[in-house]
């Protein structure tokens, strides 16, 4: 005869594995799995997007956030290539904008402010005294809806309401990550609103083309296609002017080590506490181009950066100092990672002489970033 006890531990397990069944067949799209849930209880996916050359991306739809993407050195070697948390509860937590979509205003506006159509708006404030990508509760801290999913391609929309962050209109953004055979990783924006606003979203990957972010990214060779920045004050807003890069650390038209000029004596580096700055791409006409492109002399790989956007933000990963555990355990030390945000230029709807943000009802905002790898 089996004894009470002897059926409790059996039924018990036996219950658990019923329960986990379950799980799995809610989760039976091949490349998409749990990745936890939010404080607030809600179920967070990650999909993993793969190409015929053995590249994969995993990317999870709260906050758009690019968690892995593996990418072969020159023999082949296949590595992560970002920077990231192992856990959804990391990224909850977390400050960095670590592979995340940002907005609705990627990068700053001074004070939060801006006047639109003789209105004048106070964003949410959350960057000394001013607002920085899309504020408080930004797009990279949002849950996205899963639009559609397949090994090649992940297409999320976020619907942020009128007056989301203070900004005005109700905006729906749809980004379509796309791994496709060429080794590019590309990303589609579309949006639009129902009241006149302002928008400029950005990926904030942070890139170690060296594949273990232990190394520094100085040695990394970056080119960026600009002749001209938008130097910075001392709170890392836009002053406005457009400033040649010619005679100075800012000029990367040609392949330069990241780390050769990084500590001069030059005032925008001392403001930026190294690279923090947006470059004004050449030949801004809505289609796609070469924006910049790194290369690791260690592994062979190469970033190439493409864009229709104006301008390029490459943040040399000067606020990370050890505090941030990432993924595998690793402590992300100073410059251990870059960014390279396509983007429009800093605090524009504060400075009339540079391009315009506005999105304006009746009109679809549409933008093309690719990142692309190679290896010579
Ligand atoms: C950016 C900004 C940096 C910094 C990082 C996040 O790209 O330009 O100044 O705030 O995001 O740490």
């Amino acid at each position: 005869m089996l004894s009470r006890k002897m059926i409790a531990l059996f039924a018990i397990p036996v219950f658990f594995l019923f329960l986990n069944c379950g799980e799995s067949a809610r989760q039976a799209t091949p490349g998409k799995r749990l990745f936890g849930k939010l404080q607030n209880g809600k179920e967070v996916y990650m999909y993993t997007l793969k190409n015929k050359n053995g590249m994969s991306a995993e990317i999870t739809n709260y906050g758009a956030i690019v968690v892995s993407l593996f990418a072969p050195d020159k023999n082949g070697k296949m590595a992560d290539v970002i920077l990231g948390y192992d856990s959804l509860k990391s990224y909850e937590r977390g400050g960095a904008y670590f592979g995340a979509i940002v907005g609705r205003y990627g990068n700053r506006i001074g004070k939060g402010k801006f006047t639109l159509e003789g209105k004048e708006y106070q964003l949410t404030i959350n960057d000394g005294e001013n607002h920085l990508h899309g504020g408080k509760i930004g797009f990279s801290k949002k849950l996205w809806t899963t639009d559609s999913f397949d090994e090649h391609s992940l297409k999320m929309t976020l619907d942020s309401p009128d007056g989301d962050q203070g900004y005005p209109g109700e905006v729906k953004l749809t980004v379509t990550y796309t791994l496709n055979d060429n080794n590019e990783l590309e990303i589609h924006y579309s949006a639009t609103t129902n009241k006149p606003t302002i928008l400029n979203p950005t990926n904030h990957c942070y890139f170690n083309l060296t594949g273990n972010p232990e190394n520094t990214i100085l040695n990394q060779e970056l080119m960026i296609n600009a002749d001209k920045y938008t130097p910075i004050d001392n709170e890392f807003i836009t002053t406005g002017e457009i400033a040649d890069v010619a005679g100075t650390p800012m000029d990367f038209r040609t392949p330069t080590p990241v780390g050769k000029r990084i500590n001069d004596d030059f005032v925008q580096l001392k403001n930026g506490k190294g690279y923090d700055h947006n470059w004004v791409l050449r030949d801004y006409n809505g289609k796609v181009r070469e924006a910049a492109t790194v290369y690791d002399p260690s592994s062979g790989r190469e970033l190439e950066v493409l864009t229709d956007q104006p301008g390029i933000q490459f943040y040399s990963g000067n606020f990370l100092n050890g505090m941030d555990v990432g993924k595998g355990g690793i402590h992300y030390q100073h410059r251990t990672g870059m960014c390279l945000e396509t983007q429009h230029f800093p605090d524009s709807p504060n400075k009339k002489n540079f391009p315009s943000v506005e999105l304006k009802p009746g009109q679809t905002f549409n933008s093309t970033t690719i990142y692309k790898f190679t290896t010579k």
